[in-house]
């Protein structure tokens, strides 16, 4: 089953027979790991409920443009932005007329107006509206403009006829969706990222570490997973479900992180984790007991790897990351320069840490790129395509 785990997508229903098999596509985007929003036109709702839709979906349905309630929540503008893919089906003759003409007069032809993201169409409809040259002016029409146009299959239609226009079934719709994901960047290349935090033991009970969550780690191991690469993702203690298709090797501390970086070869390496530069000298054997009012613990510098990695000879394409809470740009500049990488990515720490969005500044010898807040799984995507670009 190809996955499509952390994507956001927006399932567009307009009015035809085949909306029943929509639901059918919800439940299989959900059960590939989506998380769906639905938009039905006013005529879908004729042909199945908001009600199915919803449950399937487990989200509130949209089905008005100018419906206060529904615009403080999630109006079109912010459903746009919302999606990483938009998918119409089944797509109606009238529908793709007024997507070609760029009609925004209900709430799927606005959000579809405001989206950057992906739109696919699956087109379903009787055989002589399919073939009437209009509709095929206004799909070639939709082709030059990028959508993406999924079917129509051929064979036995509701109304009787026989020929082309019926909708693809939901699996091969959602085996095309995932495949616009697995972008091939990166295919026959190999990726190690470090991912999460370090735990530097101070007793067999107590540790020094930090609030990493290790969230942009694995939604770059998945980026890169999807763009075709070998990925080991050497990760820290998290909260996180390992991305599919990846090598997870689980460590605890900065030197275990080390030996398995070192160990393990590639064409690109991703320092995300955020290593605790020091650890304690000794751990004590045995659980420190409460005695004295104050304590002293030594500490002492742990490695670099990311630096370690950067000086072998081949060297790797090397990417650091720089969680920052003043000087920004002066200090991703100088990890640049310091520890001999190809590109830094730089954020505010404050902003970063646990959170699910991040906006980051990646610098590279004579270059710089700006991504503005957004979920780390398509910050990473973008990082992963400028990766392919620099390399
Ligand atoms: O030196 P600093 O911690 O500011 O640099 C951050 C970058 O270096 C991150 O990419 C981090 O993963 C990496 N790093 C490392 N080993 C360390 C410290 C940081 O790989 N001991």
């Amino acid at each position: 089953m190809l996955s499509l785990i952390n994507k956001q997508v927006l399932l567009g229903i307009t009015g035809g027979i085949a909306a029943y098999k929509s639901a059918e596509l919800c439940r299989l985007l959900v059960k590939a790991g989506a998380d769906v929003r639905v938009v039905m036109t006013q005529s879908a709702c004729e042909f199945i409920t908001p009600l199915t839709m919803q449950a399937l979906s487990s989200n509130r349905v949209h089905t008005e443009l100018l419906d206060e309630a529904a615009e403080a929540a999630m109006g079109h503008i912010e459903l746009a932005r919302w999606a990483d893919l938009i998918m119409i089906a089944p797509a109606s003759a009238n529908f793709i007329a007024r997507l070609a003409h760029g009609e925004a007069n209900d709430l799927l032809t606005t959000t579809c107006l405001a989206a950057s993201a992906p739109i696919t169409l699956a087109p379903a409809m009787n055989q002589a509206m399919w073939s009437n040259q209009n509709t095929q002016d206004n799909l070639a029409n939709l082709k030059t403009k990028g959508r993406l146009i999924f079917g129509p299959a051929d064979g036995e239609q509701a109304c009787g006829d026989i020929g082309p226009g019926r909708m693809l079934e939901p699996t091969e719709l959602i085996e095309q969706a995932a495949n616009l994901f697995q972008t091939g960047a990166l295919a026959d290349l190999s990726v190690c990222i470090t991912a999460g935090p370090t735990r530097e033991a101070i007793d067999p009970v107590r540790y020094i570490s930090n609030h990493s969550s290790g969230k942009m780690g694995y939604a770059l191991a998945h980026a890169a997973a999807e763009a075709g690469a070998k990925v080991n993702l050497i990760s820290g203690p998290v909260h996180l479900s390992p991305p599919p298709h990846i090598n997870l090797i689980n460590v605890e501390s900065a030197e275990q992180m080390l030996n398995a970086a070192t160990r393990t070869s590639c064409d690109i390496f991703i320092g995300v984790a955020a290593v605790a530069d020091y650890r304690p000298i000794q751990k004590a054997s045995n659980k420190i007991k409460k005695s004295k009012d104050a304590i002293q613990i030594e500490l002492i510098k742990n490695p670099d790897i990311l630096a370690t990695i950067a000086a072998q000879q081949p060297k790797p394409f090397c990417v650091g990351f720089a969680a920052e809470t003043e000087n920004l740009e002066s200090n991703a500049l100088a990890k640049l320069k310091n520890k001999n990488i190809d590109l830094v990515v730089a954020n505010h720490a404050t902003e970063t840490f646990n959170k699910d969005e991040a906006s980051v500044n990646a610098y590279w010898h004579n270059g710089k790129k700006v991504l503005t807040l957004d979920r780390k799984e398509k910050i990473a995507r973008e990082l992963i395509l400028l990766i392919k670009e620099l390399m």
